[in-house]
């Protein structure tokens, strides 16, 4: 079974060609950073427009360099929410007139499933049941999760996404948008001794996070520094980064060794842009053998949206799918 998915819930346009026994064949993105850097955040009808323009060539580019034509795939998976409204239905207008024109099925699929399922585009693949810590720039949760569909929320922010947080603290050290992977950069040549941040809700003795005092606290940092100095300099930049980067990942480590506790379970899968945080990884890295879990990530290229894991995700979902015909896009949806 061929699947050919498309992905256009924010500001990437993904299309993918996914086959149930081979896996990916082929991939193609496009990312509109560039376009929405000069606002400093995503311009909704900027990413509507330009998903509309991208979404029918990346098709071809991608049908092409996986030497499969549209008579070849036998079904369409489109992201149908949460997202940008008007993005949404770009990808979800796509999707339901290639598969009327070709007679085939269309699939809605979930975004967060989709990060959800990404690690299962690497090698090796996780098996059923684990635990997913999804960190993205709109979701930040700790699921159950069993079986496709079989999805428990273990915890969750009740506030910023981890992702946001790093944007939103990005945007305040004056780094351009966006500035989650820039500050992470930064991180690196600072000193992880100089400043000490909170760590939000780390002994609540529940599963949730909130990440919006973390923004404030730099902030408060920022000011004191500022005032004290006069002015920021290039090192003590990278020390607030670095600071701030030790905090959000204590957090989300801590969070998800208490998932795997109280769950039982003893896989962890990572998904979403934060997953592609080097830090992060290597604290994960080093808890899994230190307490004995196994830790699976999507491969780096495929952390951020993208149009395989809704071709992935719609793949597994077929057996549940919709006859074409009638479609939605669901702005706000949430998973479990
Ligand atoms: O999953 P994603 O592409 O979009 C959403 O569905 O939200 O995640 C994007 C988020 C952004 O907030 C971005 O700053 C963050 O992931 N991100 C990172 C890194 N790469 C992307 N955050 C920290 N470190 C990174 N290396
Ligand atoms: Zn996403």
């Amino acid at each position: 079974m061929l699947v050919l998915g498309f992905e256009s819930s924010c500001d990437e346009t993904g299309v993918a060609l996914y086959d149930s026994e081979r896996g990916l064949i082929a991939h193609a993105l496009h990312t509109q950073m560039a376009m929405h850097a000069e606002y400093g955040g995503v311009v909704p009808e900027l990413a509507s427009r330009d998903h509309i323009r991208r979404a029918i060539p990346l098709a071809q580019e991608c049908l092409k360099s996986g030497g499969k034509t549209l008579a070849d795939v036998d079904a369409i998976a489109y992201t149908e929410g949460p997202g940008l409204g008007g993005a949404l239905l770009v990808g979800a207008s796509v999707a339901n007139a290639l598969a009327f024109g070709l007679g085939i099925p269309v699939v809605a699929v979930h975004h967060l499933e989709g990060h959800l399922l990404s690690p299962m585009l690497a090698d090796p693949a996780p098996a059923f049941p684990f635990v997913a810590l999804l960190v993205s720039g709109g979701h930040t949760q700790l699921m159950a999760v069993r079986a496709i569909g079989d999805y428990q929320t273990l915890g969750e922010t009740l506030d910023d996404a981890a992702g946001e947080a790093f944007d939103k603290t990005a945007k305040l050290l004056g780094l351009p948008y966006p500035g989650g992977p820039l500050l992470s950069k930064l991180a690196e040549s600072g000193d992880p001794l100089r400043f000490t941040l909170p760590r939000p809700m780390l002994h609540s003795g529940d599963l949730d996070m909130s990440f919006s005092g973390l923004k404030t606290a730099v902030l408060t940092l920022v000011r004191k520094i500022e005032r004290e100095a006069g002015g920021i300099d290039e090192q003590t930049r990278a020390d607030i980064c670095r600071a701030f980067q030790e905090a959000i990942v204590d957090v989300l480590l801590h969070k998800s060794l208490g998932a795997l506790k109280r769950s039982g379970l003893k896989r962890l899968v990572v998904a979403g842009g934060v997953g592609a945080n080097t830090q992060l990884r290597a604290a994960l890295d080093r808890a899994a053998a230190r307490h004995r879990f196994e830790v699976f990530y999507p491969p780096l290229s495929l952390c951020t949206d993208n149009g395989a894991m809704i071709a992935l995700a719609g793949c597994h979902r077929l057996a549940h799918a919709h006859p074409a015909g009638s479609y939605s896009v669901k702005p706000r949806w949430d998973l479990s």
